[in-house]
């Protein structure tokens, strides 16, 4: 066993980490992360690693950036904290929901600031049954999200998020949240089904729970373009307009969570505009302050705006919010590094990154691991199998995933498995051509050493 140096013991010693096998982990303690500069993160060893994951699919411009650090320094100095409740303002959030309202991929009449993705997903819930019960719909209050989605931790957000260890315990998913299927195509259509098949028969499938449950009782339908957390799942070909028909058969909203696909990591501004989803609002979080400073919110569409209005009138407040709803700091941020996004053509620079991202991410398919590959701009996913043929999967107690994320650490490269045993890579989106051949070579190092892994240590012979 692993003697734990002091350092790491008072990590042990004092902190509940989150997303973390506890048990494990006082077992074998923290990485810890000192510094970034650029695309790179050091150790408290001084060790080097491409952040091959953003930090959490977050840090689009890396680290050290100093128009985004003196744009918080100034802000901080000239007002580091008001609010926007009661009707208070101030510059920065009027200056960034301007810019968020030219462009937002759904109809923004307002926005609403959170400091967190899950806080926008909750917010909106709330928003979606405050303007139901508003225009008189109050038994329209269902909201499907689907399997394998990830939205965030929060109880609501949990509820709609799809993957069975956010529940488990939690006595989650709540009341009035229900899930769709997942639009994984490797895992889940039927044998010789298109992509265009497999999405028809998805939305047919989510036509019938609508009418299962009530259409008039369903409200809301959220989904992240590519599902980040719960496997790097990239949806089939022609499923969110088929989708979208659905929705708008029945008058349901339709959320995009943008947290993870927004602000260039598909090759666009948003995922919405890579697979021609047409939102009725979004969430958005993460790369809008380049993850310098927490911040979150959702879009607001006008007919939902005035049902709010109509209904604060009522009740005499829009009673929503939270303290940091809006904070200066992150509103700073947020409008610094969009207008760096855009100076720089950060679309531009992913969509020309990307054909050397996706070659390489493509060619570690043929890995006696590796089931799938998967992915679009600069996100991609390699399903680890234990039988390419068959597509069994390890068993989750084997650790797979994590034991190859713990080798491609070793080989200077963080990634995470998520969603079971599926290796996640979503650098920052400044990295070059040749830090992503980096990457995808220390990746490759990973991949041989955990095959060798899983035939000598677990005793597994991998089918091809
Ligand atoms: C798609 C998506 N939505 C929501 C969230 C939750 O965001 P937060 O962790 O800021 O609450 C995440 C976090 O990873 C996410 O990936």
């Amino acid at each position: 066993m692993k003697t734990l140096s002091n350092y790491e013991m008072r990590d042990v010693d004092v902190l509940l980490h989150p997303a973390t096998n506890l048990a494990a982990h006082r077992k074998t303690g923290p990485l810890v992360i000192e510094r970034g500069e650029g695309v790179y993160v050091y150790d408290s060893n001084g060790n080097q690693y491409i952040e091959g994951l953003a930090g959490l699919w977050c840090t689009a411009l890396g680290y050290g950036n100093q128009e985004l650090i003196e744009a918080a320094r100034e802000q901080m100095s000239k007002l580091s904290f008001s609010h926007l409740f009661g009707g208070k303002s101030h510059e920065p959030a009027i200056e960034l929901a301007e810019k968020l309202k030219e462009l937002s991929p759904a109809p923004a009449s307002k926005v609403f600031f959170t400091a967190s993705g899950s806080e926008a997903n909750d917010t909106q819930i709330k928003l979606t049954w405050y303007y139901n019960n508003a225009r008189g719909k109050p038994k329209k209050k269902k909201i499907i999200g689907r399997m394998r989605g990830y939205h965030g931790v929060t109880i609501a957000a949990a509820s709609l998020t799809g993957l069975p260890i956010f529940h488990a315990d939690f006595d989650l998913p709540m009341a009035r949240v229900v899930h769709a299927d997942c639009p994984h195509h490797y895992r889940y259509a039927e044998p010789g089904e298109t992509e265009e098949e497999f999405a028809t028969r998805l939305a047919q499938n989510l036509d019938d729970l609508i009418q299962r449950e009530d259409p008039e009782t369903v409200a809301a339908f959220i989904a992240e373009p590519i599902q980040g957390a719960g496997g790097v799942i990239v949806p089939p070909r022609t499923y969110f307009e088929k989708v979208q028909e659905v929705l708008d058969r029945y008058d349901i909203r339709l959320i995009v969570d943008e947290v993870i696909c927004g602000f260039g990591r598909t090759g666009n501004w948003f995922g919405s505009q890579t697979y021609n989803i047409k939102p009725e609002s979004i969430s958005f979080a993460k790369a809008i302050t380049s993850a310098y400073v927490p911040l979150g919110g959702v879009t607001v569409s006008e007919p939902v705006y005035q049902g709010l209005v109509s209904e604060s009138e009522k009740l005499g407040m829009f009673a929503h919010g939270f303290t940091y709803s809006g904070h200066p700091l992150a509103c700073a941020v947020a409008v610094k590094t969009l207008e760096i996004y855009e100076r720089t053509n950060i679309v531009g620079h992913v969509q020309q990154t990307a054909p050397v991202f996706q070659t390489r991410l493509n060619a570690l398919a043929d890995h006696p691991l590796v089931g799938e590959a998967r992915g679009t701009g600069l996100i991609g996913g390699l399903e680890l199998v234990k039988d390419k043929a068959t597509k069994e999967s390890f068993a989750p107690s084997e650790g797979v995933g994590a034991k190859a994320a713990a080798f491609a650490q070793d080989e200077g490269l963080i990634c995470r498995a998520v969603g079971g045993d599926t290796i996640g890579l979503c650098p920052p989106l400044v990295i070059d051509g040749s830090v992503v051949n980096q990457a995808f070579d220390a990746l490759t190092r990973a991949l041989d050493k955990t095959a060798h892994w899983v035939e000598t240590e677990l005793g597994q012979k991998l089918g091809s």
